[in-house]
């Protein structure tokens, strides 16, 4: 490897001499080269078709053979050809080389984007040692309509005798054009009041669902782009859409037609033919609607379906529409629209369903094995006219009967009503499920396993990690993490996916969001989400509770909670931490400010935030449990500490992006709010509020209490965990409560917490059989009967949010706030409880971090990986420093291994990117 990197610094002073265009020629000898470039990713993107963003960040990855690869310097090309850009003529953007190790995030500088036009581009780089990279394969992005004048479409509704008061009958929507030669490209632009699935001469256009998503839509709507150009032929063609309500007018809580009561469609398809010529054809007066086999189609209730009803070939040529009705166009602004952020909503995976049971009640059930969202493809051959109805819900009462009371009033239902000609196969359109049963009726003939498929569906974010160990229930445990977070991330974070409720509730998305960025990628879809929030923020600051907010109503507020409108600050700051991302810090910063200010303007001068209305400590022990006379978490007191933080967390965001003065202005409000905050809730013995877990995790977590008291509380809240034996905390307390535990020492009580199994616990649920986290510590008792079925979902990420101490703590992969986004990592397992083995892995912008340790009496091993272009620093918690190891040698001998010290009772020491086998005597 050694003779590797030599030779390659020769070739590289050979080549230093030679001019820059000598660095294009292609090279004999890629071999040559150490250093290779590669997943390049455009705005969070593999390859974006219909970007919205006009300097788009770029990024990309290192790898070499060698240990401590550090980029030096970078050239980026950007062309529109890939001939272009191969010759190095004609570039739009050359950025020269540029002094700087920064491989992720960098924003395209060249001159402005067009609409519509496809970018290539491609990354080369160099390093401190004097290696280079060749160029890496291209990758590109396609701009999307930058201007509100790009869109010619009008916006079409079908004029049709509609009751808007219940589910009407989803629209199918026309119209014919014609191709009048070889076609080169073509793009269909496209958008909808509701939900819309686009068809173009028989075929589904695209693969996503449920589009365009959920936003604030009266602000923001999204439109999707679309390839087409293989779905053309030449002569007549058909495009066609069929509408759902949606988020957009179906029943969402109490309340239907949130956002109007008519659906609508945009849609304009551009054809660019071979000869460079093109045409438009756009949603306007020439298209046609009807209705179809879709009865009715709603987020709640599910979907009626009826083949009978199917207007065969609609959406191919030659179907005789002269009776359909025609469309009126409606006046309503493009300005609004939005190209996405995050990624669209897909079909994921499929679940094979794993048993047929029979219920006391008569009713025959299938299990899928799996708390799931999404729905079910049936496989159904019958008569015509025979109606199969499939009931969806996520647990079976003690009896064994489905259980559908926790639902409330959301029907889950699906009738598919057959056609009667030979096998028929059906998906759902405009609903989704929460369920891990189906009670299926009236199904034809033997329902066999094969007959049903669970198909999960959610924004697609792709998995990020790996977490395990060697405590099967804490495998089980992660993995009903992610199915949380796999069942609430359609493009918005929810709270649950089954009831009547599934809103964007603040609150549980910012206790889980730093969790769910180690689970899976979900920069784009948090930073389009941020866009709603600040769009739906109230004039004076205050924060909805749900974002898209559908429950302020003119004469009630529903906004500005304590710990739930605080994630219009928490998100920003950990997305930013997560992936590097300054941007969204530079985005947010109004919403964020305003949000503090109006606490502000609040608390008034004694800096305490007490009257107004607060969720508190959400589903804390105390507060679910008559029978227990422990106290709850006083809301001043957490309303207090949340405005602590918020400002604390503005505070470091105006360092971040150089606004001194407001950091400054912001530090000072702090220290006022941490003086109050002890004045009224803390004594000189250190017992913080009412004494509860919940009141001391806030004071610690949130650095409210000078140092004399800090070890104090922490002692205290100690004690009460082990007098106890078991947390006491809700939504609010819960995701920093091991966090506190383990930074002051008491790593044991937080293991015996992770470990503990009954409840309240993380693992009772487990026992239980839980497939998914569930809203409460007791959903189900233990004597099997279930929690007020007026709020007890059985799929809510909030509790979920304890993922992120396993991955920074047990495994020790933590971020390091000045070099964020795994610039620089800090490993710093802390073994303990039962565990002696624990293995995490994550996919950063940078590339792969993993840590993997095993324990066995005093020896501890920890395998890591450092992706190129970032270092780590090693802390081996306990460990005397001449005790490590590295791949078996002594660690002083090791090169590239620096900054060898003691500290305390840690080894610590610093290493480039690489691969690393450390092991060492534990002394603990
Ligand atoms: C939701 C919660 C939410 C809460 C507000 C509930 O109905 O399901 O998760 O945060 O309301 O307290």
């Amino acid at each position: 490897m050694r003779n590797l990197v030599l030779c390659q610094s020769v070739w590289m002073g050979v080549a230093a001499a030679t001019s820059l265009v000598a660095f294009d020629r292609p090279r004999a000898a890629p071999q040559m080269t150490a250093l290779v470039v590669d997943h390049l990713r455009t705005e969070y993107k593999d390859n974006p078709l219909g970007l919205g963003t006009s300097r788009p960040r770029l990024s990309w990855r290192i790898h070499g053979e060698s240990r401590g690869i550090v980029q030096a310097d970078y050239q980026l090309r950007v062309a529109r050809t890939t001939a272009d850009l191969a010759s190095g003529r004609s570039l739009v953007w050359d950025s020269g080389r540029v002094k700087s190790n920064e491989s992720i995030q960098q924003p395209y500088a060249g001159r402005a984007l067009q609409s519509r036009q496809r970018y290539y581009w491609q990354v080369r780089i160099w390093d401190d040692k004097g290696g280079d990279s060749l160029w890496s394969e291209p990758a590109w992005w396609e701009m999307g309509l930058l201007a509100a004048s790009d869109w010619t479409a009008k916006w079409i509704e079908p004029v049709l005798d509609e009751d808007a008061s219940g589910p009407p009958p989803s629209p199918m929507l026309r119209r014919t054009f014609q191709v009048r030669g070889p076609v080169r490209s073509a793009r269909a632009y496209v958008t909808s009041h509701g939900q819309y699935e686009l068809h173009l001469n028989g075929a589904r256009v695209g693969d996503d669902v449920l589009a365009p998503g959920w936003t604030s839509y009266n602000r923001r709507l999204q439109y999707q782009t679309y390839d087409i150009t293989h779905l053309l032929k030449a002569g007549e063609n058909v495009v066609g859409a069929i509408l759902g309500s949606g988020w957009y007018r179906g029943q969402l809580q109490n309340y239907r037609n949130h956002y109007g009561d008519r659906l609508a469609l945009l849609a304009q398809v551009e054809v660019t033919y071979a000869d460079g010529s093109h045409e438009t054809v756009a949603s306007d007066e020439a298209w046609r609607a009807s209705t179809g086999p879709i009865l009715s189609s709603e987020i709640y209730s599910g979907e009626i379906y009826d083949a009978r009803l199917e207007k065969a070939g609609w959406d191919r040529p030659g179907y005789r529409d002269a009776d359909w009705p025609s469309v009126r166009v409606a006046q309503y602004p493009t300005a609004t629209l939005v190209a996405p952020d995050g990624p669209p909503i897909r079909r994921i995976e499929e679940v094979k369903p794993v048993k047929i049971l029979r219920s006391p009640s008569g009713q025959t059930i299938v299990d899928f094995g799996q708390n799931m969202v999404g729905w079910v493809r049936l496989s159904v051959e019958g008569a015509a006219g025979t109606r199969v109805t499939l009931r969806h819900a996520e647990v079976l009462d003690q009896k064994g009967n489905l259980y559908i009371d926790n639902l409330r009033a959301a029907a889950q239902t699906v009738m598919y009503t057959l056609r009667g000609a030979g096998p028929e196969v059906f998906e759902p359109h405009f609903t989704f499920q929460g369920f891990r049963f189906v009670a299926i009726d009236g199904y034809p003939g033997t329902l066999t396993l094969d007959r049903l498929t669970g198909i999960v569906v959610h924004s697609d974010i792709a998995p990020a990690s790996e977490f395990s160990t060697s405590d099967p229930l804490i495998n089980q445990l992660q993995h009903n993490i992610l199915w949380g977070q796999k069942g609430n991330f359609v493009d918005v974070p929810t709270d649950c996916p089954q009831r009547d409720e599934r809103l964007g509730w603040t609150g549980d998305a910012q206790a889980f969001s730093r969790t769910a960025a180690f689970n899976m990628d979900v920069a784009g879809f948090f930073t389009k989400w941020l866009k709603d929030v600040a769009a739906d923020q109230y004039d004076n600051g205050s924060v909805p509770h749900v974002i898209p907010d559908v429950l302020t109503r003119p004469d009630r507020p529903n906004a500005g909670s304590a710990g739930w409108a605080d994630a219009a600050v928490i998100i920003p700051w950990n997305t930013y931490l997560s992936y590097g991302d300054r941007r969204v810090l530079e985005e947010q910063y109004a919403s964020m400010t305003k949000w503090v200010e109006y606490v502000r303007r609040r608390a008034g001068d004694d800096y305490l935030w007490t009257e107004d209305f607060t969720f508190g400590d959400w589903l804390a022990y105390a507060t679910t449990r008559s029978d227990y006379p422990g106290a709850t978490t006083g809301k001043d007191l957490v309303a207090t500490a949340f405005f602590a933080h918020s400002t604390d967390l503005l505070a470091r965001t105006a360092r971040v992006l150089g606004r001194t003065e407001d950091a400054a202005r912001y530090e000072a409000l702090l220290e006022k709010i941490r003086g109050a905050f002890v004045m009224e809730f803390v004594t000189p013995e250190g017992r913080v509020g009412e004494n509860t877990q919940t009141a001391y995790v806030l004071a610690l977590q949130f650095d409210l209490l000078p140092e004399p008291f800090r070890a104090r509380a922490a002692s205290r809240l100690a004690a009460d965990i082990r007098e106890r034996k078991h947390l006491t905390t809700g939504f609010l307390g819960t995701p920093y409560l091991l966090h506190v535990l383990s930074t002051y020492g008491y790593l044991d009580e937080a293991y015996m917490l992770l470990e503990r199994r009954e409840y309240p616990s993380w693992l009772y649920p487990v026992t239980r059989g839980a497939t998914t986290i569930w809203e409460r510590w007791d959903g189900i008792k233990a004597d099997g009967s279930f929690q007020d079925a007026g709020m007890n979902s059985f799929n809510h990420y909030a509790y979920g949010a304890v993922g992120e101490w396993m991955y920074r703590i047990m495994a020790g992969i933590e971020i390091d706030p000045s070099a964020p986004g795994y610039k620089h990592v800090v490993f710093q397992p802390h073994p303990g409880g039962h565990f002696t083995e624990v293995s995490a892995s994550h996919e950063t912008l940078y590339g792969r971090v993993a840590s993997h340790w095993t324990r066995s009496g005093n020896r501890f091993e920890l395998t890591i990986e450092v992706p190129g272009n970032t270092s780590a620093s090693v802390r081996l918690t306990h460990a005397r420093l001449d005790s490590v190891t590295e791949a078996g040698q002594p660690v002083r001998s090791v090169a590239g291994v620096t900054g060898l010290r003691q500290d305390g009772e840690d080894a610590v020491l610093e290493i480039g990117s690489g691969r690393y086998r450390f092991a060492c005597a534990m002394a603990k």
